[in-house]
C-alpha cells in the first residue's frame, strides 16, 4: 500500500560527508552527519581515505540516526542511498550497506542520483514546493541552470565548460592557502574585505548563454596573487570578496537570462554554493526586483546530506520508482529524466 508520508531512511556517502536520515514525508525526523576532517591537511578529498572512512562509521551514523529518530527498522517503508555520481569507493559503502539492509529488512529500496537530490532540498523548508521550476544548481562538482519540469523531468540549460562554482571557491582557497573547503572560508573572509579591491574578469559568454566558465577566473585570481604578493589579512579578505563577487555576478546574471528564457516565476538555488552568503542576499533583492518566488535549503541542506537523499526517496516511494538490488554505483551518473 502506498502512503503519503513514507517513513524513509535516506543514506549518503558520495563524497567526503557520511550521513543518515530518517524521514516522515518531508519532516526529518533525524538527521546525523559526519564530515571526514582527514582531508583538511591535503587541500582536498583524496578517494582512498574517504572510503575507507565512510567504512569505519557508516555502520554507527545509521544506528544513530534509527535512534535519534523513535522509529524502529520495521516500521520503515524504504531505504534510499546515492549511487551516483560521486567517487566509487565511497559510493560504494554506502550503495553496499543500503543493500544489505533492504535486503535483510525486506523493505523496498530506492536508489538516488546525488544531483537530483540536490534540486529537491528546498521541499524539506518548503514542502509544498512542486516544479515546474528553475534551478540554479552550484556545488563542488556542478554548475548547471536546470529547468524541472516535473520530479524527474528536466532539461538542463546551461552548464560549466571547466570548473564547477565550488571547485573555483576550492582552488582559490588552496593558492591562497586559507584551508579547505574554500566556499565556507571565503564567504567568511570576504565579510570583512572590499569586493571591488581588484576588478576579476566575469565569462558572462555570449549574450544569451547560459554555460559558466570559472577556469579563467581563477587564472587571473593566481595571476594576481603572483604579480601583487599578499600582504597581509586585510588584503587576502579584500581579495577574496572580489573573486566571490566575480563569481556571484555570473550566476545571478545567468539565473535572470534564464528566468528571461522560460518564464519560471519559481526559482531554486541548491548544491553546496547555495550556502553562500552573498549569492543569497543578491539574489534576494533581485527577486523582489524580478518578482520571483526564491527558495533555497536550509544550511545544512545544501552542502552533502542524507535529508535530501531522504526526501528524493519520498518522491520517488509516491511514483513506486523503486530500484533493482543489483544496481551498481555510477560514479560520472548524469541527470536523467524519466520520460
Ligand atoms: O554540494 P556539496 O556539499 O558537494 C558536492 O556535491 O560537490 O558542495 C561542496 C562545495 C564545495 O566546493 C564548497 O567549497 C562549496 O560547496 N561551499 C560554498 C559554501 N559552502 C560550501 N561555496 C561558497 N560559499 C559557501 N558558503
Ligand atoms: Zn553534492
Amino acid at each position: 500500500m502506498r502512503k503519503n508520508n513514507p517513513i524513509i531512511l535516506g543514506i549518503e556517502s558520495s563524497c567526503d560527508e557520511t550521513s543518515a536520515a530518517v524521514l516522515k514525508g518531508f519532516e526529518v525526523s533525524s538527521h546525523v552527519i559526519y564530515s571526514q576532517i582527514i582531508h583538511k591537511k591535503y587541500g582536498g578529498v583524496v578517494p582512498e581515505l574517504a572510503s575507507r572512512e565512510h567504512l569505519k562509521v557508516i555502520p554507527g551514523i545509521v544506528e544513530k540516526a534509527i535512534s535519534d529518530s523513535n522509529v524502529t527498522l520495521d516500521k520503515l517503508d524504504g531505504i534510499a542511498v546515492t549511487y551516483g555520481p560521486g567517487l566509487m569507493g565511497a559510493l560504494l559503502v554506502g550503495l553496499n550497506f543500503a543493500k544489505g539492509l533492504a535486503l535483510s529488512l525486506n523493505k523496498p529500496f530506492i536508489a538516488v542520483n546525488h544531483i537530483e537530490s540536490h534540486l529537491y532540498a528546498p521541499m524539506l523548508e518548503y514542502p509544498d514546493l512542486k516544479p515546474p521550476f528553475l534551478c540554479l544548481l552550484v556545488s563542488g562538482g556542478h554548475t548547471m541552470l536546470i529547468d524541472v519540469q516535473d520530479i524527474k523531468k528536466f532539461n538542463i540549460l546551461g552548464e560549466t565548460l571547466d570548473d564547477a562554482a565550488g571547485e573555483s571557491f576550492d582552488k582559490v582557497a588552496r593558492l591562497l592557502k586559507i584551508g579547505y573547503p574554500g566556499g565556507p572560508i571565503i564567504d567568511k573572509m570576504s565579510q570583512n574585505g572590499d569586493d571591488s579591491y581588484v576588478k576579476f574578469p566575469r565569462a558572462y559568454l555570449g549574450k544569451d548563454s547560459l554555460d559558466f566558465s570559472f577556469s579563467g577566473l581563477k587564472t587571473s585570481v593566481l595571476n594576481y596573487v603572483n604579480n601583487n604578493p599578499i600582504t597581509g589579512e586585510k588584503m587576502v579578505n579584500n581579495v577574496v570578496a572580489s573573486f566571490q563577487a566575480a563569481v556571484v555576478d555570473v550566476l545571478c546574471e545567468k539565473i535572470l537570462r534564464a528566468v528571461k528564457k522560460t518564464k519560471h516565476k519559481n526559482v531554486v538555488l541548491a548544491g553546496g554554493v547555495a550556502a553562500n552568503s552573498k549569492l543569497r542576499e543578491r539574489m534576494e533583492i533581485i527577486s523582489k526586483e524580478e518578482n520571483m518566488n526564491l527558495y533555497y535549503p536550509p544550511l545544512e541542506y545544501c552542502t552533502d546530506n542524507a535529508a535530501m537523499v531522504g526526501a528524493t526517496g519520498v518522491l520517488y516511494y509516491k511514483n513506486k520508482w523503486f530500484s533493482d538490488l543489483n544496481i551498481n554505483a555510477v560514479p560520472n551518473l548524469k541527470l536523467i529524466s524519466y520520460k
